[in-house]
C-alpha cells in the first residue's frame, strides 16, 4: 500500500483520487465503494463523486490513504532569514522551522515532523531585513484567501526611518502612491507618526518593497521594519526571533 498521506490535493472526485493513489482503474473504485470498503471522515463512501480535499481523511479497508492536518502557524521572523522555503544563499524561514524552533506544540497537539513541514508555504511574505509576523500554512485555501486583493486584509508594521518623518507624508500615504514599474497606484494606506523616525503603517496589500519605495518618495531610508499584526492577529512577544508556534483557533478567525 502506498502512503500518500501528506498528499495535498485541490478538491477532486474520490474515484479519481483513489484510482491516482493506488494506480487502479475508476471501475475498481467503484466496486471498492459498493463493498463498503471505503471511508471518508469516518462514514462509508457512498458515492463516487463525492469531493475530496486536502484535509479529507480517506481509508480504505482500515489502511490510511490520505490524512493531513491542517496547520498554521506564525513566527517571529528574525533579519537575515530569506521568506522561502528553500535559498542556495541564505538561510530560510524553513530552516528555523527545521532546526526545531516551534515552540510547546502545534495546534493539534503534536509537534511538526519532516512531511509535515514539507507542505508548509508562505503566506504574505517579509523582506529579507524585515521581521516579524510571518504565517505559515499547508491550507492552500487560506492562504489563498488571506492574500486575495478582495479580501483586503490590514498588514501593521513598525517603521524606524533615517531623517525625520514629516507629517505631509501621512496625506500621501493616504491617498495612494503610483509606482510606474508595476503601472499602478497603491491602495490607500495609513501612516501614524508616533516619533520623530518611528512610525506604524497599514497597508491591505503587499507590493514588492512597498513601505521601502514609499519612504523612498521622500528620500528617506527604511531602517528597520516589523510587521507586528496581520487582521486582528498579534505577533506573541513571547516568541523570540526565529521561534514559531501553532495558532489557536481564536487567532485564526481574527486574522478575518
Ligand atoms: N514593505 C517592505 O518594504 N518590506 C516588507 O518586508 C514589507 C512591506
Amino acid at each position: 500500500m502506498p502512503n500518500p498521506s501528506h498528499q495535498l490535493l485541490n478538491r477532486t472526485r474520490l474515484d479519481r483520487f483513489i484510482s491516482k493513489a493506488l494506480q487502479v482503474k475508476r471501475s475498481e473504485v467503484r466496486l471498492m465503494l459498493a463493498s463498503g470498503r471505503i471511508l471518508v471522515d469516518g462514514q462509508a463512501a457512498e458515492s463516487i463523486s463525492q469531493v475530496v480535499h486536502t484535509f479529507s481523511h480517506i481509508c480504505l479497508d482500515g489502511d490510511i490513504l490520505l490524512n493531513n492536518t491542517p496547520q498554521y502557524l506564525m513566527m517571529n521572523k528574525p533579519v537575515g532569514v530569506v521568506s522561502a522555503t528553500k535559498d542556495a544563499q541564505h538561510k530560510t524561514v524553513m530552516d528555523l522551522l527545521r532546526g526545531g524552533s516551534l515552540r510547546g506544540e502545534s495546534l493539534q497537539g503534536e509537534s511538526l515532523n519532516g512531511e509535515q513541514r514539507a507542505g508548509l508555504h508562505i503566506a504574505g511574505r517579509l523582506d529579507f531585513n524585515s521581521s516579524g509576523l510571518l504565517l505559515l500554512t499547508n491550507d492552500g485555501h487560506w492562504s489563498r484567501r488571506l492574500s486575495a486583493p478582495e479580501t483586503r486584509v490590514s498588514k501593521a508594521y513598525r517603521v524606524t526611518l533615517e531623517d525625520p518623518i514629516e507629517p505631509h507624508y501621512v496625506e500621501a500615504f493616504a491617498e495612494g502612491m503610483y509606482f510606474a514599474f508595476e503601472d499602478l497606484t497603491t491602495r490607500p494606506a495609513r501612516l501614524h507618526i508616533l516619533s520623530e523616525h518611528l512610525a506604524e503603517v497599514y497597508l491591505t496589500e503587499g507590493r514588492y518593497h512597498q513601505i521601502k519605495r514609499m519612504f523612498g518618495r521622500f528620500n528617506n531610508k527604511v531602517t528597520s521594519l516589523h510587521r507586528f499584526a496581520i487582521g486582528g492577529l498579534y505577533l506573541d512577544e513571547a516568541l523570540q526571533a526565529g521561534q514559531s508556534r501553532g495558532l489557536s483557533a481564536d487567532e485564526l478567525e481574527r486574522v478575518f
